[in-house]
C-alpha cells in the first residue's frame, strides 16, 4: 500500500493504465486529484486535512413525488407479507444481483457494535434465517447478546427495510438439512474454515481443503458442531423508500408488546400482534 501512495509509484500506475490491472491503481485517483492531475467531481476545499476527499456532491435521484410510499399502498398490514412484496420485487430486479444479501449488525455484551453482509436463507412469520459460523465474531457476539438488526439495500428500487430483534438457534437438524444441501465444496469451505481466527497465508486455508477434499470425496461431509443457522425473531420492521426531495417514506411496524392493549398516538394496529406508524425522514 505505502508504495502505490509515493508519488512515482502513482505516476507509473497513470502511465501504464493500459497494461495495469485497473484495481491496485484505483486507490490512488485521490492522489491524482489532489496533485492537480486529474480534476475531481466531487474535490471541493472543506478541510485542511490534504487527505480529505469531498462527497458533498455525490448524489443520486430517487422517485418522484407521484410515486411515493402511502399506508394505503402497503399490501398488507402484516410486516412480514409486506417484506415479502418487497421481497420478491428485488429477486426479479435485474440490476439487483443478490437480493437476499444483508448487512447485520451485532454487538459486544457492552454494546460494542459490528457488521457484515451474510445471505438470507429464509423468512417466515417466525422471522429471518442466516447461516453462519457459531464460532466467528458475530458468532460470539450473538451467543453473549442476542440482539440484532438486519439491513437490507436495494439500491435500484430506493428501497431500505430495516429490521431489529432478538436471535435464536435454529434446531440442529434444520441446520444439518441445508448444510447437506448445500455443494459438497461449500460443505467442505465450512468445515475448512475456522471463521474470524487468524491464519499464516491463503496457502493454509488451500492446503486444508485439498487433504478435506480427499478425505471426503467418497463420503458425506459430516456438518461441524460450530456451524448452523440464527433465526432473528422481528420485534421492528421499517419500510424506507427514497424519494429525490428526501421527504422520504417511513413505515415502521412494532410488536405490540404483551399487556399492553392501548395504541401510543398516531399508531395504527396492524395485524398479527403488530402496530405500524410513520416517522420523519
Ligand atoms: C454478499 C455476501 C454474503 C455473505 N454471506 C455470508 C453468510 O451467509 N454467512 C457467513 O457466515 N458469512 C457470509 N459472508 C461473509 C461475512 O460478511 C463475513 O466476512 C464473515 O461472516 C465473518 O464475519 P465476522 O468475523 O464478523 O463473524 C458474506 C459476505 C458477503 C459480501
Amino acid at each position: 500500500m505505502k508504495r502505490v501512495l509515493r508519488f512515482s509509484s502513482t505516476f507509473r500506475c497513470i502511465s501504464s493504465s493500459s497494461t495495469a490491472r485497473v484495481s491496485p491503481c484505483r486507490p490512488a485517483l485521490s492522489l491524482y486529484y489532489r496533485a492537480g492531475l486529474l480534476s475531481s467531481p466531487y474535490c471541493t476545499k472543506w478541510s485542511t486535512d490534504s487527505t480529505a476527499m469531498d462527497l458533498s456532491n455525490m448524489r443520486k435521484k430517487y422517485k418522484g413525488d407521484a410515486e411515493c410510499f402511502e399506508e394505503d399502498q402497503l399490501v398488507s398490514l402484516d410486516p412480514i407479507k409486506q417484506f415479502g412484496e418487497w421481497f420478491d420485487q428485488a429477486t426479479k430486479c435485474p440490476e439487483i444481483g443478490e437480493a437476499n444479501a444483508m448487512c447485520i449488525a451485532t454487538a459486544t455484551k457492552d454494546g460494542r457494535p459490528s457488521a457484515r453482509m451474510v445471505l438470507l436463507k429464509g423468512y417466515s412469520n417466525e422471522g429471518f434465517r442466516f447461516f453462519t459460523n457459531y464460532e466467528s465474531r458475530k458468532g460470539n457476539e450473538l451467543e453473549s447478546n442476542p440482539h440484532a438488526c438486519l439491513v437490507f439495500y436495494w439500491e435500484p428500487l430506493n428501497r431500505q427495510i430495516r429490521i431489529e430483534g432478538t436471535v435464536e438457534r435454529i434446531p440442529y437438524q434444520s441446520s444439518c438439512e441445508y448444510f447437506h444441501s448445500r455443494p459438497k465444496s461449500s460443505q467442505i469451505g465450512a468445515v475448512v474454515s475456522r471463521q474470524s481466527t487468524v491464519i499464516p497465508n491463503r496457502e493454509y486455508i488451500r492446503q486444508k481443503n485439498a487433504e478435506l477434499e480427499e478425505k471426503y470425496k467418497d463420503s458425506e461431509v459430516p456438518m461441524p458442531d460450530y456451524w448452523g443457522g440464527y433465526m432473528v425473531k422481528p420485534s421492528l420492521i421499517e419500510f424506507w423508500q427514497g424519494q429525490t426531495n428526501r421527504l422520504h417514506d417511513r413505515i415502521v411496524f412494532t410488536k405490540l408488546k404483551d399487556g399492553v392493549s392501548e395504541l401510543g398516538e398516531m399508531q395504527h394496529l396492524a395485524e398479527g400482534g403488530w402496530v405500524y406508524h410513520r416517522l420523519a425522514p
